[in-house]
């Protein structure tokens, strides 16, 4: 049995502080600080005129801390289902915008937000925690109805690959990269709660779904063993 939702928050209550820092909050993402560079350099091209962002499954707000250096003085909406995550990235990314910042404590389900309103929305290391094919569909729906035409959806995350052989491979090598960051116990602990809490799927699975809600623009920036840096544009 993976984790429900309630177990993934009380999780994430209690590793604000991991999470506060990018220096240690993906140290067990492979190119976590590129794929962040990339796709809010890719929003700020697409969307230059942008006022609103979306920072969904927003943590601590490195996300949105990063764009804001690109497009600075945006309005920011904050979504996690952590209160505590919320509470330090609204602390965190008011300080570095002259727009308003509205924390929601809520399932990105769930998202009660108008449609048309976002100009922007980020998902850092979220997406991995849907599970069915119907709540994949239902958020990149939802994700898209938000946007304003001209805005665009920008995903960094953890993949896994359909054919079963394939997947081995790229979990071998991703392994590989964590006993170099730190040793082999490391890899097994980082191992063990991927097989309790999470539910990646393809870039090609994820990249189809966006075309099939809507999206135009959609585009791969990077991807390298299981993560990818992807968009798309509601056009
Ligand atoms: C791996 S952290 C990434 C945080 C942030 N995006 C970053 O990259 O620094 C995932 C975050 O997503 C939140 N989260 C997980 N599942 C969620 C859900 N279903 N709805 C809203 N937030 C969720 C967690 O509470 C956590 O703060």
């Amino acid at each position: 049995m993976k984790s429900t939702v309630e177990q993934i928050r009380q999780r994430f209550d209690q590793d604000v502080e991991r999470f506060s820092s990018l220096e240690t909050g993906h140290t067990a993402f492979v190119d976590s600080l590129l794929m962040l560079d990339l796709i809010t350099k890719a929003a700020a091209a697409v969307t230059p005129h942008a006022r609103h962002l979306l920072d969904i499954g927003c943590g601590a707000g490195n996300y949105s801390l990063k764009m804001l250096q690109y497009l600075p003085d945006l309005d920011v909406t904050l979504v996690d289902l952590s209160q505590p995550m919320l509470t330090r990235a609204q602390q965190r990314v008011q300080a570095a915008t002259a727009g308003k910042v509205a924390p929601v404590q809520a399932d990105i389900r769930e998202l009660q937000i108008d449609d048309n309103q976002v100009d922007i929305i980020l998902a850092g290391a979220v997406f991995h925690h849907l599970r069915g094919e119907l709540e994949w569909q239902s958020v990149f729906a939802r994700c898209f109805q938000i946007l304003r035409i001209g805005g665009s959806l920008w995903i960094a995350d953890m993949v896994d690959h359909s054919p079963a052989v394939l997947q081995a491979l790229m979990y071998q090598r991703y392994g590989d990269y964590l006993v170099q960051l730190r040793d082999e116990a490391y890899r097994d602990h980082v191992y063990t709660y991927i097989e309790q809490e999470d539910t990646p799927r393809s870039l090609l699975f994820q990249v189809d779904l966006l075309r099939q809600v809507g999206f135009g623009g959609v585009e791969i920036l990077h991807k390298n063993a299981c993560f990818a840096a992807f968009g798309a544009i509601k056009t």
